[in-house]
């Protein structure tokens, strides 16, 4: 079956350590994905009894939201921008005025712009995506959103009203490196809070950060594999060149499991 893929070009996005992460989801009743951004890991992982996918950004939820409950108005919205540069511009001088205005506008913007950041018109020499795979992308989301609980909560809310024995968590904050025009990066004390918050939990979790000595001894109790990627999904003009280290964290159960290091291909794109 034909997976259905991120819509959006989203900072930080998992479609390269999907190989890696869609094995540890163990049996659960609940999947409840914290910091959903492009949802790479929710579209392309089996369909749990029941689902939730949460971001904290508002303009992502409602474009989400449109997918889920008003698709052809969405369609429609977007079917017949070019993928231009004066496109962009005019968009990001108009708003929007409606909340599907704003939701098709949100998603045009990081489609036609550099890095998905809503701000530069993306030159390329491959020429554009496909307008027709962008539409199908849309009417996939919106099947896959069937039954889906979207919500738009700070993830600590989120824990309160969603934890349990039978959820499994996927978690994939903010890095505490690195720059984003997307959304804030974490500070260490923001990590440390909700390392102590995941800690807490009473369901099944995982959690990717980026790869640091607070980091590692955060997460230390429990299993921890280290990935070395050239992932360019961050600006990363601060850190060393072509290496940028990732961890995926489990939960630690009952048996133990020894994990090497594992590297990852570099990715053009952030999806
Ligand atoms: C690394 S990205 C997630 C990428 C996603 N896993 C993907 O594959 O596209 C982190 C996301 O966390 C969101 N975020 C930041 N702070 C948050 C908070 N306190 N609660 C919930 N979401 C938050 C951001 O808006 C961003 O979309």
């Amino acid at each position: 079956m034909k997976r259905t893929r991120p819509i959006l070009r989203w900072p930080g996005g998992k479609t390269r350590l999907l190989g890696e992460i869609l094995p540890m989801i163990r049996p659960h009743k609940l999947y409840v994905e914290g910091f959903g951004g492009g949802l790479a890991v929710f579209l392309a992982k089996a369909k749990s009894e029941a689902e939730v996918v949460n971001d904290a950004n508002g303009d992502l939820v409602n474009l989400y939201r449109h997918a889920q409950f008003h698709l052809d108005a969405l369609i429609h919205e977007v079917e017949f921008t070019l993928a231009s540069r004066s496109d962009l511009e005019a968009l990001i001088e108009q708003p929007g005025l409606t909340g599907l205005q704003q939701a098709a506008r949100f998603l045009l913007c990081n489609r036609l712009s550099f890095g998905g950041a809503g701000t530069s018109f993306a030159v390329s020499k491959q020429g554009q995506p496909s307008r027709a795979n962008v539409l199908e992308n849309i009417r996939a989301l919106n099947a896959r959103l069937d039954k889906v609980t979207v919500e738009n909560l700070s993830y600590e809310r989120l824990f309160t009203n969603y934890d349990g024995p039978d959820t499994c968590w996927f978690l994939d904050p903010p890095y505490t490196v690195g720059e984003t025009k997307t959304y804030d990066a974490w500070t260490d004390e923001t990590m440390t809070e909700f390392a102590a918050r995941v800690l807490d939990l009473a369901g099944d979790w995982i959690v990717t950060v980026n790869d640091t000595a607070l980091n590692r001894s955060l997460f230390s109790r429990h299993h921890v594999k280290p990935i070395v990627t050239g992932s360019q999904s961050v600006n990363r003009k601060k850190l060393p060149k072509a290496t940028f280290g990732e961890l995926i964290i489990q939960r630690k159960m009952a048996k133990t499991v020894a994990f090497r290091t594992t590297t990852v291909a570099a990715t053009r794109r952030v999806a």
